[in-house]
């Protein structure tokens, strides 16, 4: 009892110490620590930034800088200090504090000379401003855009540590991303806002949602949500496989489906639906339309009514859930923790229940999709969905 109250307090010393020590502006270490948030943003990005500036803050007593809009911000040398103030009440806010941008690969960055877009190679600018900035390491919040431009950048003297971030779940190297889970949740709630009114209608009701080339979000949210059809990238449909269960269910005396489409599912010898072609971004094409595409096909093929609407950056948008607020935060803490140790080159990833450090060269150019033999697809095939194949 009385060891407890003895280590109780020397615990709330230590703590005033380091509270007193934030407060005055002592600092353990003399190393700095820029964060960057870059490519499509997600839920959770500001619990990341938070945590890693604190933890820097705190245990080490490191001075943190934030640079504005990715890699953008590294080459146009844009960066703000963040002090502990900076980064206290921004733990359930959506978005990024940092601001990000997906059109900034340091290696092809678009350029405008004489009314025309060029492509550059401004990497060298780009470190010379970091050592202007008087950084020490850089923690990159990112996907594998992100992740890949980094891992170039280490290599002309930049010391990294990533994070890896996406609503999309398919980064390799990780369990789960952050953001998932809280995109997961929205596409969940919408299948079951869809149930009612399908059912009032007696329709086919689709549901299109994001995850580029992968469908974690579709089969999560056809899992959680029910859905009677589930069409994902990684299982090509076909369109009269998916008819005739529709009909099936109508005949058995179900007057409704709810059909889940990720916007990277295709047709079985078919190709993706491009929504837009970009020039200067990280992805030359941008997906979407698959949902309204099926539902002209559906209404074909089998006669039965159906709507279509697509949920497209809802997924991405507000507060993140509890589940993605921790795991971000374990991230961010992680993150800070390896950067002040002087690791390079790695990532912070969640496998199993603990957070470890990933190396770069170990996820390069690699991608977590759904594997077609997944528990989460068994599952759902045991309960009755549909794969279309
Ligand atoms: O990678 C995240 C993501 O939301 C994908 O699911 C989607 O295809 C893409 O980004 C959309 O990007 P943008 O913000 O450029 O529209």
């Amino acid at each position: 009892m009385l060891y407890e109250h003895a280590r109780l307090a020397s615990l709330r010393l230590g703590c005033e110490i380091r509270r007193f020590a934030v407060e005055v502006g002592f600092r353990m270490t003399s190393k700095k620590v820029a964060i960057l948030t870059g490519g499509g943003d997600c839920p959770g990005l500001n619990a990341v930034i938070r945590a890693a500036a604190k933890t820097a803050i705190l245990e080490h007593g490191a001075e943190v800088i934030g640079i504005e809009d990715g890699f953008e911000g590294l080459v146009e040398n844009r960066w703000r200090p963040l002090p502990y103030l900076a980064v206290s009440g921004i733990l359930s806010q959506g978005g990024t504090i940092l601001g990000t941008s997906n059109r900034a690969n340091l290696f092809k960055y678009p350029l405008e000379e004489g009314g025309k877009t060029v492509f550059k190679d401004v990497s060298r600018k780009a470190v010379e401003n970091f050592k202007a900035m008087g950084a020490d390491v850089l923690i990159a919040i990112g996907g594998d855009g992100t992740l890949t431009v980094a891992d170039r950048l280490r290599k002309l003297g930049v010391p990294i540590v990533g994070v890896p971030k996406t609503i999309d779940n398919d980064l390799y190297g990780t369990d789960q991303t952050f953001g998932y889970d809280t995109a997961l949740s929205i596409a969940t709630d919408a299948v079951d806002r869809l149930h009612s009114t399908a059912d009032a209608h007696h329709r086919a009701m689709i549901l299109e949602v994001m995850g580029r080339n992968a469908g974690w979000i579709a089969l999560g949210a056809g899992l959680a949500g029910g859905g009677d059809v589930i069409l994902i990238p990684e299982l090509p449909y076909r369109l009269e496989a998916v008819c005739a269960y529709l009909r099936k269910r109508r005949d058995a005396g179900k007057r409704f489906s709810i059909i889940v489409i990720a916007e990277g599912a295709k047709p079985a010898g078919g190709d993706v639906v491009v929504r837009q072609r970009v020039a200067d971004g990280a992805e030359p094409i941008r997906l979407g339309g698959v949902g309204f595409k099926l539902q002209e096909d559906i209404e074909r093929c089998s006669g039965i009514e159906s709507r279509s609407v697509s949920l497209g950056h809802l997924l991405r948008g507000g507060t993140p859930t509890a589940f993605d607020r921790i795991l971000a935060t374990r991230l961010g803490r992680e993150a800070a923790r390896l950067a002040l140790s002087g690791s390079d080159g790695v990532m912070v990833g969640l496998r199993g229940s603990e957070i470890v450090p990933v190396d770069f060269k170990d996820i390069a150019g690699r991608q977590r999709l759904v594997n077609p033999d997944h528990h989460w697809v068994q599952v759902a095939r045991s309960v009755g969905a549909c794969f279309g194949n």
